[in-house]
């Protein structure tokens, strides 16, 4: 390199008018004008208009060999740029630097698309030449915010008293839900470890080593179907601390929001957060995790159906179930067609159906409403108490929670489809009082909702044997616009405790000795009260960037079937190093 970079693109205003400058970036874009050559010349910050003009013929001459994407460097005067030539969209625009000597440092093949922040090519190309979409501007403004996020988290858990300790990425199973990645061991035949889905088992075990605050920012592996807000791995904010109660956890985790909205988006939160009860959020709004932007809660239209003859109520209402309803306003002028389409929809997503009838000038029309009694439909406009017209839309189930999870879901689409989200708006409150157990058809036994370590609440102890599924957690979710972004709890400090809780998850004392044994011990020398969090970092920066997807928000992401493209990851191996693994693959 013979020129050597004095000042960054981006940075050069008419402070530098008239002084001999030398930048180094990529030809963002060149206008040949016969006797005058120019670039716009780009680095991480910004773009700066370089002139070649006859004057100096022999950088000219070079000049007009440049395309897109070469990488140069140029030495030249900062000239300020006459009235009509100022650039106001530029941040250098009133600047231009006249050039004096240019050296070509390397050429660069045409690029498969434009180096733009607003482009028309698939996600698969961007992410095979994953190094050209990062320069573009958008992206890499994103992954430095990503980087200032990171930072601000540090800078708030240090000024707490907290310690960043890394944890061992080749581990042991960690039950958080999901299935593991293992790698096989070569020392400990047939052996293998899991990568970790979460440091959780080892900042528990450093609260019991008396570190009293942790927090570490880490990466996390799961191995589950992917969606636009999950990762085969991914990052965390990971918390954990001792002498805690609910409380302690949830007010740090609200601080630390405060600080990271004040200081990053220049928003003053308001605190405390709301605190809405599992049971609470299900019944208004079908989800644990809602976004509570916007209304359009649901409906127990159940009482008003106690003696219905139409069929398809009576017999879930006979069953115990559940009848749940959305009435729409902004739908009441819904086609049939777009009718159609939310009922087809709602069987896509598991439903067995979707009834529907339309409340317009006072009188019930359409789909269901010839089924309904008079009494029925009064009680039902008495409930719903508006007299505006509307469109009811009805899901009916002898599943309660999977009724009301269909309605989450439609209220989601619904107020996609009908705008109703105020996009500037920066929700954020609490789920709590989880079940702690869940069954799971798959497993045929209960599982932990959160991981096993997590406390019952002691005052729900005697339910564990009789109804298992009534005992609530000490946990707590942190929702932001609809988006779960970090979850934690407290755990349980006591060994007889976590014994008991493992016989309720159906882990026998062999199994519960040969996975956590390790924690189990730690648990019988001298365990402190201890809870924690863990924020989806991701997620987090993806919702404070307002991105649309995780993948936007990190540098190398897996596509949708956990594959990295550029890389050409997962791949083969060779037969001597799966020899060496002793390893034969299924045919
Ligand atoms: P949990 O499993 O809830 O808790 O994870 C914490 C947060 O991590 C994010 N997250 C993900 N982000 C991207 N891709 C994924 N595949 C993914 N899975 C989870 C979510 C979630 O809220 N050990 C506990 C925490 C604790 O109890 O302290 C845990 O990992 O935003």
């Amino acid at each position: 390199m013979r020129l050597k970079r004095t000042h960054k693109c981006g940075k050069i205003t008419l402070e530098q008018s008239g002084q001999n400058v030398v930048v180094a970036g990529w030809v963002d874009n060149w206008r040949d004008h016969g006797s005058l050559f120019f670039i716009d010349l780009r680095d991480r910050y910004g773009k700066v208009q370089v002139a070649f003009s006859l004057e100096n013929d022999e950088s000219f001459q070079l000049a007009k060999k440049l395309r897109s994407e070469f990488v140069v460097a140029v030495a030249g005067e900062v000239s300020p740029r006459t009235k009509e030539n100022i650039n106001p969209n530029m941040e250098t625009g009133e600047i231009e630097i006249l050039a004096s000597d240019l050296e070509i440092l390397n050429a660069s093949e045409t690029t498969p698309f434009g180096i733009k922040d607003y482009l028309d090519v698939s996600e698969d190309v961007r992410l095979r030449y994953r190094y050209l979409d990062l320069r573009r501007p958008k992206l890499q403004q994103t992954i430095i915010f990503r980087h200032e996020v990171a930072q601000a988290t540090r800078e708030f858990f240090n000024e707490e008293g907290f310690i960043e300790i890394e944890t061992p990425i080749l581990t042991k199973s960690t039950p958080e839900g999901a299935r593991d990645f293992l790698v096989p061991s070569r020392l400990q035949k047939g052996m293998f470890y899991a990568l970790p889905q979460s440091p959780q088992t080892y900042k528990q075990i450093l609260m019991v080593a008396g570190f009293d605050k942790y927090y570490q920012i880490v990466k996390c592996f799961r191995d589950e179907d992917l969606r636009k807000d999950r990762q085969p791995e991914f990052t965390q904010i990971d918390v954990e601390m001792s002498f805690v109660d609910e409380d302690d956890v949830m007010g740090m985790v609200e601080e630390f929001m405060q600080y990271l909205f004040r200081k990053l988006m220049n928003i003053e939160l308001e605190m405390p957060l709301a605190r809405i009860t599992y049971q609470e959020s299900m019944d208004r709004f079908g989800s644990d995790k809602p976004d509570t932007r916007f209304g359009l809660e649901l409906n127990d239209i159940t009482a008003v159906f106690d003696a219905t003859e139409f069929k398809v109520f009576k017999s879930v209402v006979d069953g115990d179930g559940y009848l749940g309803a959305l009435a729409v306003s902004e739908a009441a002028g819904y086609s049939r067609k777009q009718i159609d389409d939310l009922i087809a929809w709602a069987k896509s997503v598991g439903a067995s159906g979707l009834a529907y009838m339309k409340y317009v000038g006072g009188n019930f029309e359409g789909g269901i409403s010839k089924f309904l009694s008079d009494t029925e439909k009064a009680r039902l406009k008495e409930q719903l108490g508006g007299d505006g017209d509307c469109l009811m839309l009805v899901v009916a189930d002898t599943k309660k929670e999977f009724a009301q999870t269909i309605l989450g879901f439609l209220r989601n689409k619904l107020a996609a489809e009908l705008d109703l989200i105020d996009e500037s708006k920066h929700h954020l409150h609490w789920t709590i009082d989880f079940p702690m157990l869940e069954y799971s058809e798959e497993d045929r036994r209960y599982v932990a909702r959160h991981h096993p370590f997590t406390s019952p609440k002691l005052e729900d102890m005697h339910l564990l044997d009789e109804s298992p599924e009534k005992v609530r957690a000490r946990a707590y979710d942190l929702i932001y616009n609809g988006n779960e972004i970090s979850g934690g709890s407290i755990r349980i400090h006591d060994r007889e405790l976590q014994e008991k809780v493992f016989r309720a998850l159906n882990i026998g004392q062999e199994e519960a000795e040969a996975k956590f044994g390790f924690l189990l011990d730690a648990l019988s020398y001298g365990a402190p009260p201890h809870g924690g969090i863990a924020f989806g970092f991701d997620r987090l920066v993806m919702l404070l960037a307002n991105q649309a997807s995780i993948r936007d928000v990190i540098t190398f992401p897996k596509t949708a079937s956990a594959v990295g493209i550029m890389e050409k990851t997962p791949s083969n191996v060779s037969e001597k190093q799966l020899r060496e693994l002793f390893i034969n693959i299924r045919k």
